[in-house]
């Protein structure tokens, strides 16, 4: 089921050892199994349990629809990107933060690759067309960072236009932040092994098979080209107007609830509750290029 017919096993070196993976086998290495939540170095040994992340985040998504009427009243408008390796989790915290927020004016964008139009036009033209007005908030799975980290990684684009992009992408984001749009950008940084995992995982669950595209396949042997070019990202358009908010993923519930306190916290909207927000968690939350292993 590699759609790409790309063959699915492949040698890795994870931790000194050398190891092999095959996807396609329904079982699911112990090595990988017993090392995926504290891969990369994750500070915790169990994930956060259910009952306390629902009440958690009950209060927080309270907090958000606060925020939607109060940039609706206001005609503010609020902008976030979510970045990271395939199954970082980027979707699941979009749809979480999304969950309570009237739709027509809480969006989610996810562009497909650059149709042959597209590609004729200045990069961030089809990403600028769906920035937000007055009184909404925009949420992009993935975005214009797509020229940072995944084109150079599987060859979409040439070493000029990336080039062109790392030097451009700063001024861009100065202009965003000058007219006044709140904005955040968020990389969400998952360990090799929880990776090997959520793509297993969706690999033999039928719902989730949707989500294991060629490209995941084609990412198992490119990780550390991923490393290299998101170490490259985090330093050179890390900003202090624009700056990247680091989570670590591989618990997608510490994730949820760190990445809404830090929009939150950033935010002087009407009826705040600092109570209701709680305290950051900078194990799991920090800044820019420091933030990764
Ligand atoms: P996702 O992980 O977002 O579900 P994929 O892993 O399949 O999707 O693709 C990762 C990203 O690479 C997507 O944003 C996709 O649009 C982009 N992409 C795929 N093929 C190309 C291409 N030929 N040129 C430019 N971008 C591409
Ligand atoms: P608390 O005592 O509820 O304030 O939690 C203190 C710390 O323990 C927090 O950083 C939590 O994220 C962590 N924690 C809470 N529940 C769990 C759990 N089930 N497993 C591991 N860590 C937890
Ligand atoms: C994610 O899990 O990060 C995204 O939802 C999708 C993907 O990476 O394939």
């Amino acid at each position: 089921m590699t759609q790409s017919g790309a063959n699915p096993v492949v040698g890795l070196e994870i931790g000194g050892k050398h190891r092999k993976f095959d996807i396609d086998n329904p079982d699911l290495p112990g090595w990988v199994e017993d090392h995926a939540l504290a891969s990369g170095g994750y500070p915790y040994d169990h994930k956060m349990d259910k009952e306390k992340y629902e009440k958690h985040l009950e209060r927080l998504q309270i907090e958000l629809v606060k925020v939607q009427f109060w940039l609706q009243n206001s005609g503010k408008r609020l902008m976030a990107l979510f970045e990271g390796r395939d199954a970082a989790g980027k979707g699941g915290t979009i749809s979480s933060l999304r969950a309570y927020l009237n739709p027509r004016s809480a969006r989610i964008v996810a562009l497909s690759k650059p149709t042959e139009i597209e590609a004729t036009q200045w990069y961030f033209q089809r990403y600028v067309k769906h920035f937000p007005s007055a009184g909404e908030i925009v949420l992009f799975d993935r975005s214009w960072y797509n020229r940072a980290v995944v084109e150079p990684v599987m060859g979409f684009c040439t070493e000029d236009q990336y080039r062109n992009f790392m030097r451009a992408v700063p001024h861009f984001e100065e202009m965003i932040v000058d007219e006044g749009i709140y904005f955040f950008k968020f990389w969400l940084d998952i360990g090799q092994e929880m990776q090997l995992k959520r793509f297993h995982d969706r690999r033999h669950d039928p719902l989730k098979m949707w989500k294991l595209s060629p490209m995941d396949i084609a990412a198992l042997n490119k990780w550390e080209d991923y490393t290299e070019k998101r170490d490259r990202m985090l330093e050179e358009t890390h900003s202090d107007r624009a700056p990247w908010t680091v989570v670590l993923a591989n618990d997608k519930r510490r994730a949820h609830l760190n990445i809404m306190r830090q929009i939150l916290l950033s935010l002087d909207y009407e009826g705040k509750d600092a109570d209701a927000i709680g305290e950051i968690d900078n194990k799991i939350l920090g800044f820019g290029k420091t933030s990764v292993k």
